[in-house]
């Protein structure tokens, strides 16, 4: 039997893991200047998470997660996303009343059993951030100017702001009532997908990808035009906020997001290099999550980014790994003295490539070159019998004789190292 990934995940190899870790750390440098601390929590929560906090009419509770009855009876779901499970969180610790807010980072796989295409996975990661505890207003502002900066650290092109309001619960409620009344006079245009939708989630319509939809949809009610006094005003807030951080955004009302929790501020960053998956950003605000799952009314926003998608743009290339030394050895007792040296050298700090092949010196030294490493240490028996060994400098050619007691402290002076 031959094994292969699971569909729609994917080994990330060494070749490419250091773009992914300079990214990682990126974020970890970046964030915390905002006054973001990273959280890890676990990949599996109970299904009932999910299920209250995304919802159930959404495609992701209800076709995508990956959910299944352990040992004990419990159902759980490798979580398809980060903010309610952090809701979870936040609760359990009773994390609430901080100054500023509860203001966290976090990254890691999450699952969803999508049809994979490029830019869309099974198990796919994230770089997600959330306040919680703090309302509306310029917090928003600072969260999506720290993405953006954050993007265009990441050296990912350009890129566009998509941003919403779908205001709270009453307008929000009022919003979908016109909506539906103007579907319903066009039902008969519309894709079975969405006639289904038009009862159990009718703002996802608006985000239906089919041409008879997005003509319909193209003369739907806004929800910017729907919104009541204070989420009109806040949303002003946010854009003030945006405009003075000089962070640009067009104001989309067809940009409803495709996870329940929403209110308010909404917001998506897309990228016309990414195809059909465009997204490489999506979040806003969700006030009513956090009680929901159980804890006091709080009012939240966060985004998350699809790394995968964040490579796709990202211009950003991680420095050569290149060795110090190469460790070229002739004979067995060579080799073994090679394996006790490269091992003491390691320790202290030098990157050393060990490679007891038995192969001729020539081959030993091509190999090196190749490799660009900095330097070669020669171990042949004549050199051990004199408790010494003879190191090469690639550039230039050079040769210098060392004694093999004091290896630690001459080789890292003579590569520039610290000892
Ligand atoms: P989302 O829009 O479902 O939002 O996902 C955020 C990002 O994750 C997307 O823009 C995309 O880059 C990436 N992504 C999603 N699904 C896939 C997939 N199947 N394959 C590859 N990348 C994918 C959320 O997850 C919300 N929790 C964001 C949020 C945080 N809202 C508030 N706080």
């Amino acid at each position: 039997m031959k094994f292969q990934a699971i569909r729609g995940m994917k080994d990330i190899l060494p070749e490419e893991t250091g773009q992914w870790r300079m990214v990682e750390d990126l974020a970890r440098e970046f964030f915390p200047r905002f006054g973001f601390h990273e959280v890890r929590s676990p990949i599996l929560e109970k299904t009932e998470l999910f299920i209250r906090g995304i919802g159930e009419t959404t495609d992701v509770v209800e076709k995508e997660m990956y959910t299944f009855t352990d040992r004990s009876g419990d159902s759980l779901t490798m979580r398809p996303e980060a903010t309610a499970q952090l809701c979870r969180v936040y609760v359990e610790h009773k994390l609430y009343n901080q100054p500023g807010g509860w203001k966290v980072f976090t990254m890691g796989p999450m699952f969803r059993h999508e049809r994979p295409q490029k830019g869309r996975f099974r198990q796919f990661h994230q770089i997600d951030a959330e306040v919680m505890g703090v309302d509306e207003g310029l917090v928003d502002a600072e969260l999506i100017g720290m993405l953006v900066a954050f993007l265009e650290a990441c050296q990912v092109g350009r890129v566009t702001v998509r941003l919403n309001s779908l205001g709270c619960k009453e307008c929000r409620l009022a919003y979908r009532e016109k909506l539906v009344a103007f579907l319903k006079e066009r039902e008969e245009g519309l894709c079975d997908e969405c006639r289904r939708r038009l009862e159990l989630n009718p703002l996802r319509v608006l985000d239906c990808k089919q041409p008879s939809c997005q003509a319909i949809v193209k003369d739907a009610p806004s929800s910017a035009d729907h919104l009541c006094g204070k989420c009109e005003s806040a949303f002003e807030l946010v854009r003030r906020g945006l405009d003075s951080l000089k962070v640009e955004y067009n104001l989309d009302n067809r940009l409803v997001r495709g996870l329940d929790y929403y209110v308010g501020t909404t917001f998506e960053v897309v990228s016309d290099k990414l195809g059909g998956q465009d997204a490489v950003c999506g979040g806003g605000r969700y006030d009513d999550l956090i009680e929901e799952v159980g804890g006091p009314p709080q009012a939240a926003t966060g985004f998350a980014i699809g790394i995968e998608r964040l490579l796709l743009l990202s211009d950003l290339e991680p420095p050569p790994e290149e060795a110090d030394l190469f460790m070229a050895m002739l004979g067995d007792q060579a080799e073994e003295m090679g394996l006790k040296i490269s091992h003491r050298l390691r320790l202290g700090g030098l990157k050393v490539v060990l490679e007891a092949e038995g192969k001729s010196l020539k081959a030993q030294l091509r190999r090196a070159g190749k490799m660009g490493v900095r330097a070669v240490l020669i171990l042949g028996p004549e050199e051990i019998k004199a408790g010494q060994a003879v190191l090469k400098i690639m550039e230039g050619g050079e040769q210098q004789t060392l004694d093999l007691d004091s290896l630690n402290q001459t080789l890292p002076r003579i590569l520039h190292k610290k000892a």
